[in-house]
């Protein structure tokens, strides 16, 4: 199974990505609104096509990209039916599976952080995603979003602590920089519930956290009552001059045929040495020569009032290029994917001699 781990430092929520290696059906647990171009980028690189995007409960401190991800890629919502959620396609409890090719999670409910949290199992039982129920030596907050902590004792010691011991734990959530535990782990070294801790213990710690408030619950919760829609429906800005796609590497990335087709339309900046310029490889037609090591110097001679394509002979200084100039407030800035090599493998056209 191919699997992703994503953090998202705002709020410090995990996002995982799995995905059937033999079909590329994938799901998505706990996408983060902000992180939707990043998370997409990576699905769009490992050629996964994602049938679920899951939320592990309704979340207070972030807004869900469950509903961005629903509209980019034909994902189907699934969320506990102990919630009333809008949105919402497949309404999961207690027992349901969902397949994705020759995988599949194995949904256990495991109230307590909130009425309907969900724990989703490996069907191979050797990955659990918790989400605020256990987390690594911890456990979510009971204290609000109709939150109780005897049933999130019963949930961790009957839906949890029953699978294997080297099942791995992988929470919603953590503060700390730690990002997976085993069963095993938790039931000796918790300090809420492990060891030989009663529910007592168990409750008596949890009702005395002293949390404050979580400062985004009045934006993320109405929010996520809708499965992350928001009001306008609108999907995060686009960039309109051309197909530009950001990669996972963050760089915006444009397609060499379209390249060809618009050349005319463009400011293309040749970032090579000129050795490499007049050299076999050629260059295109009507491009300027601005070698890298020279770009942070001459970005005066480089017009704002045309989109920029950035290239180079494999793709990679023109990357930078790109990054330089985005930095320095050019909006309209893209690097043509796979450089002058992908471009003659693509038999284009180069200057004509
Ligand atoms: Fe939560």
């Amino acid at each position: 199974m191919i699997f992703r781990q994503l953090f998202d430092a705002n709020s410090s929520t995990y996002t995982y990505l799995l995905g059937c290696a033999d079909t590329r059906d994938a799901v998505v647990i706990d996408p983060v609104y902000e992180q939707h171009a990043r998370d997409t980028a990576l699905i769009r690189e490992l050629d996964l096509k994602v049938r679920y995007v899951l939320d592990t409960h309704v979340h207070a401190d972030h807004v869900t990209g469950a509903w961005l991800m629903r509209t980019a890629l034909g994902a189907e919502i699934a969320l506990s039916k102990r919630y009333d959620v809008e949105n919402v396609d497949v309404p999961v409890d207690h027992g349901d599976v969902l397949a994705f090719g020759n995988c599949s999670l194995a949904v256990r409910a495991t109230p307590g952080h909130t009425a309907g949290c969900i724990t989703y199992v490996t069907n191979d039982q050797h990955m659990a995603f918790t989400g605020d129920c256990l987390m690594i030596r911890g456990a979510g907050r009971t204290d609000f979003q109709a939150g109780d902590e005897h049933e999130m004792w019963r949930s961790i010691r009957e839906q949890i602590f029953t699978l294997p011991g080297d099942c791995l734990i992988y929470p919603g959530h953590d503060y700390f920089g730690r990002t997976v535990s085993t069963v095993q782990e938790e039931k000796q070294f918790n300090p809420r519930i492990g060891g030989d801790a009663r529910e007592e213990d168990f409750v008596g710690f949890m009702e005395n956290l002293g949390l404050p408030h979580p400062k985004l619950i009045d934006i993320a919760l109405p929010a996520n009552l809708k499965s992350g829609r928001p009001a306008d429906n609108a999907m995060p800005e686009e960039i309109t001059w051309g197909p530009v796609t950001i990669t996972f590497a963050g760089v915006p990335e444009i397609q060499p045929d379209w390249v060809a087709r618009h050349i005319g339309e463009l400011y293309v900046m040749d970032v090579r040495s000129p050795g490499e310029f007049e050299g076999d490889l050629g260059h295109l037609e009507g491009a300027h020569l601005i070698p890298l090591d020279e770009l942070r110097d001459r970005l005066g001679e480089i017009p704002r009032d045309k989109p920029v394509v950035a290239v180079c002979q494999s793709g990679k200084r023109s990357a930078m290029a790109a990054e330089i100039l985005l930095k320095s407030g050019y909006e309209r800035v893209a690097n043509v994917a796979g450089g002058l090599i992908q471009w003659s493998r693509l038999a284009l056209p180069f200057r004509s001699h």
